[in-house]
């Protein structure tokens, strides 16, 4: 723990410095002088206007602005060409879109709306930096196709820099309409006929099909998807193209961008804090994809589902700030040259945030910021005598809630996640002043951790919560248990696609098999009439647990399936009821009946409730909205020898993509009396 303090202080140190340096004139990150140009050392940045744009160039690159509108129109980078798409009038450039729906909902209002402003202003303008708004405020005069928010985009440019900022700031007064909000985010379009080349990781990298590709092909559901039949490049031919197959989780989408094979540029998004995105570190959402198209989704329930949507009554007022991020353009000798250096831009990013240089009255700087540190150990009598250090655990702040997964669900306000060490010690910083509960869960152990204590950061603060005892779910003793509990159905039998519509860049990376287009088609190739039946202790989840439950298809609906477990008991325990856990790693619009020893009882023996709106089957993810059950099963329904749990997914579907995946599934038997000690594992 010590390490993690002294690391916090170190922290906070390293941006004053920053704030030091910058005040002395010196301070600047560009990575100096890049191939093809030179940077403009003596003349600063530049603001220029004509009646419909603005320019502000720093002799690296050179950003045009609509005005007042305050979409971005041009990038230039060393006098290359725009780099930003400028073909088509609807989707060029880059420009920041809104979807949402008035309560109650009324024909013509809601949907997805791009935001225009109205009003220009220059908040800095000095030799190091330029700092532009374009607003717009709502009024109730307004028509029900403008979302009601006021918005305030900025784009700052500073000296030496290899790219640009971009935050949005966003408003709701107390009196305005209900409203819901599904979607923030910033859409990029890099210029086509210069980016040929997506990466969005170290893993996934890859030439990526055209729109002329994509032409003529068979549109598949989702309709996102296209088998391209009659592609351009005829590498494509028979592959499936979807955008969904390279979402990323918020933790690892902090770099993503676009490389230009013929001009050795490269063009990135760059994001060196999620603090003001919803659904928490794991949450998957677009990142990059066919156009060719970057996103910054700000808020999003692509996947997630509308558990993640902000809902908002007439009294509530709101703002937030969304970003800063950076928009980082570079230029080097090949591919990983060009990612190598975005990389190290990222850590400069990262070690920048939070920027000292945003002029919004609403985003909180450095020093205004406090800290939260702790040990995390995790409690579970049957896994360890005494507790065990929570290695490797995420650990956040989010607003305070109800449940231990409100987080999951919180979109107003900003959250702030780490991940803790090998020793469960964890060093939560940059958080803005505020009240949060603390949460948590940890891999490999089921359920997740809520801090009672209501934790008050305030400015400068370091809070120093010592150790925090997470008490997982436990009622007894393991009789069997099914996955790894890590909020992933990876880890189970993922089917091959249809070799007639797969995407051939995941062939050779069996990690990311989930990603593949259809697989909700592939179940019946794998389980043709039976459905899954396990054995414990002969079969292998990795081959014979389907990592989606699906329902099954008799040409016109989607029919419940039952999947089975069966085990040996070799007594039964009467001393109280045995426990199932149910962990599900993603659901949509299902109902799981839990049946002991016989599927035809007249009543389920626990019933987990109807729910789910993910859209992790068909957008391709290995998990969506997390969500856990415990069901008691009196000890009678359980007899000596062979027994069997039935889970069934019981509702009639007209709708391939429900089911639930699991991320993990235990049986426990009845606590031991008050007396005796646990039996150890
Ligand atoms: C969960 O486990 C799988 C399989 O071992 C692994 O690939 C995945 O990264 C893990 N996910 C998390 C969130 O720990
Ligand atoms: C289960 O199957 C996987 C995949 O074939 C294999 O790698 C693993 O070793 C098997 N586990 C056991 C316990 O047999």
């Amino acid at each position: 723990m010590k390490i993690s303090e002294s690391f916090c202080t170190f922290y906070v140190v390293l941006c004053l410095l920053n704030i030091g340096l910058q005040l002395a004139g010196v301070f600047g990150h560009s990575d100096g002088p890049a191939p093809g140009g030179g940077v403009d050392a003596s003349g600063g940045v530049k603001l220029t206007c004509d009646p419909k744009h603005v320019t502000i160039d720093n002799g690296i690159i050179q950003l045009t602005l609509a005005s007042p509108i305050g979409r971005i129109v041009g990038l230039k980078y060393h006098g290359a060409d725009n780099l930003l798409d400028s073909h088509e009038p609807k989707l060029w450039g880059a420009y920041f879109d809104v979807s949402y729906n008035v309560i109650p909902p009324r024909s013509g209002a809601g949907g997805l709306h791009r935001v225009e402003a109205t009003k220009y202003t220059v908040i800095t303008e000095k030799p190091d930096i330029v700092e532009v708004s374009f607003s717009a405020e709502w009024n109730p005069s307004l028509t029900d196709s403008v979302v009601p928010l006021n918005f305030d985009i900025r784009y700052i440019v500073r000296k030496g820099d290899s790219g640009f900022y971009t935050y949005v700031a966003v408003e709701r007064l107390k009196d305005w309409p209900d409203m819901d909000m599904s979607l923030h985010v910033f859409v990029f379009r890099p210029n086509k006929q210069l980016f040929n080349y997506m990466a969005v990781s170290d893993e996934i990298q890859l030439v990526m099909p055209t729109e002329a590709d994509r032409a003529n092909g068979v549109t598949l559901a989702p309709r996102e998807a296209v088998l391209m039949t009659n592609p351009v490049d005829p590498a494509f031919k028979g592959q499936v193209d979807d955008k969904y197959e390279y979402i990323q989780e918020q933790k690892d989408s902090k770099l993503k961008g676009w490389i230009s094979d013929t001009s050795k540029i490269g063009f990135w998004l760059i994001q060196p804090s999620t603090e003001y995105m919803n659904g928490g570190p794991l949450k998957y959402d677009l990142s990059c994809h066919n156009g060719p198209t970057c996103v910054m989704v700000f808020t999003g329930e692509h996947v997630y589902g509308d558990d993640v949507d902000m809902v908002f009554k007439k009294g509530e007022g709101w703002n937030k700030v969304f970003g800063p991020f950076f928009t980082y353009v570079n230029s080097e000798q090949d591919r990983a040259g060009l990612w190598k250096d975005a990389k190290s831009q990222l850590e400069k990013e990262t070690q920048l945030w939070p920027y000292c240089f945003i002029q919004h009255k609403d985003y909180t700087p450095a020093a205004q910021r406090g800290s939260v540190v702790g040990q995390l150990l995790v409690d579970d009598k049957y896994l360890s005598p005494t507790p065990k250090e929570a290695c490797k655990a995420m650990v956040g702040l989010a607003a305070p809630g109800t449940t231990n997964e409100a987080w999951q669900s919180e979109a107003k306000g900003y959250n702030f996640w780490t991940e803790a060490d090998e020793k469960g010690n964890f060093c939560i910083k940059n958080v803005r002043p505020g009240d949060y509960n603390l949460y948590g869960f940890v891999p490999g152990i089921v359920g997740s951790l809520r801090h009672p204590q209501l934790i008050t950061v305030k400015p400068g603060n370091e809070i120093n919560l010592g150790q925090v005892m997470f008490k997982p779910p436990r009622n007894g003793p393991t009789v069997w248990e099914l996955g790894i509990p890590n909020r992933s159905a990876k880890e189970f039998f993922i089917p091959d696609p249809d070799p007639k519509a797969l995407n051939k860049f995941w062939l050779d990376k069996p990690d990311q098999k989930f990603r593949q287009w259809g697989l909700w088609d592939r179940y019946p190739v794998y389980w043709p009439k039976e459905d899954v039946v396990f054995e414990v202790g002969r079969s292998n989840y990795s081959k014979d647990w389907c990592f989606a439950h699906f329902y099954r298809s008799d040409g016109k609906v989607w029919n419940p399936t039952t999947w089975q477990i069966i085990f040996d008991l070799p007594e039964v325990c009467t001393t109280g009821s045995y426990t199932i856990h149910i962990a599900l790693a993603a659901a949509e619009l299902t109902n799981t009946l839990v049946y002991v020893n016989n599927v035809n009882a007249r009543r389920e023996h626990y019933d987990t409730g109807t729910w789910g709106d993910d859209n992790a089957i068909a957008r391709h993810g290995d998990h969506g909205f997390y969500r856990f059950f415990s069901g008691s099963l009196p000890s009678n329904l359980f007899v000596k020898g062979k027994n069997t749990i039935y889970l069934k997914q019981a509702r009639s579907q007209t709708y391939m993509f429900a089911g639930v995946m699991y991320d993990y599934i235990r049986l426990e038997a009845p606590p031991p009396s008050s007396t005796a000690q646990p039996k150890e594992l």
